[in-house]
């Protein structure tokens, strides 16, 4: 099943978006270290390797069906500095917002191409993006309940610190490789 070019250019732009969501991550370990929360530097390394996984698993499919992929575009500037731990999930919250738009949009090419191996692709991210935005969801949540009670947001951060490094594609792409800095449990 060839790609249409308006279906290759969006997964094309679909691999961009996910190395770029990578790096947004990466800004947000960045100041999670700064800030001294091994916990959430810790689940937010699990994120940037899970979003490369998803550019991987793009990059695969757009050359299992035979399409093109003569360059990935340019990555934005990435913000490392925030206010608090509250601060980063709710922009991490908007930024997966931003991804499942997106996502939905190369699922409506697909639909509209009749190209029902890439719909079949896509729809594993519809599913994704429902896992991502409840993460996010949750972290808010939990920290606009925690407030400024630094103790609760320390033991908050030990908790964040358990999430584990088993990271697999929705479509079946695996990095195998990965130990965090805490050693998190399988
Ligand atoms: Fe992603
Ligand atoms: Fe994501």
């Amino acid at each position: 099943m060839k790609l249409s070019k308006e279906l290759n250019d969006i997964l094309v732009e679909q691999v961009r978006r996910e190395l770029e969501s990578a790096q947004v991550y990466n800004g947000m370990r960045i100041y999670f270290k700064d800030a001294n929360y091994p916990g959430a530097e810790q689940w937010m390394t699990v994120q940037i390797f899970e979003e490369v996984l998803h550019a991987e698993d793009f990059i695969n499919f757009i050359q299992e069906i035979g399409g093109e992929l003569p360059s990935i575009g340019a990555i934005a500037e990435t913000k490392c500095e925030y206010d608090s731990m509250l601060d980063v999930f709710e922009h991490g919250l908007e930024h997966e917002f931003y991804i499942s738009d997106s996502i939905k949009a190369c699922l409506e090419q697909a639909i509209e191409d009749k190209n029902y191996a890439a719909e079949n692709f896509l729809r594993g991210y519809i599913d994704e993006q429902l896992e991502e935005e409840d993460h996010f969801r949750t972290q808010v949540e939990t920290l606009r309940e925690i407030g400024d009670n630094k103790s609760a947001l320390y033991k908050y951060d030990e908790y964040l610190g358990t999430r584990s490094g088993n990271l697999t594609s929705p479509n079946g792409a695996v990095f195998a490789f990965y130990t965090g800095p805490q050693g998190g449990e399988e």
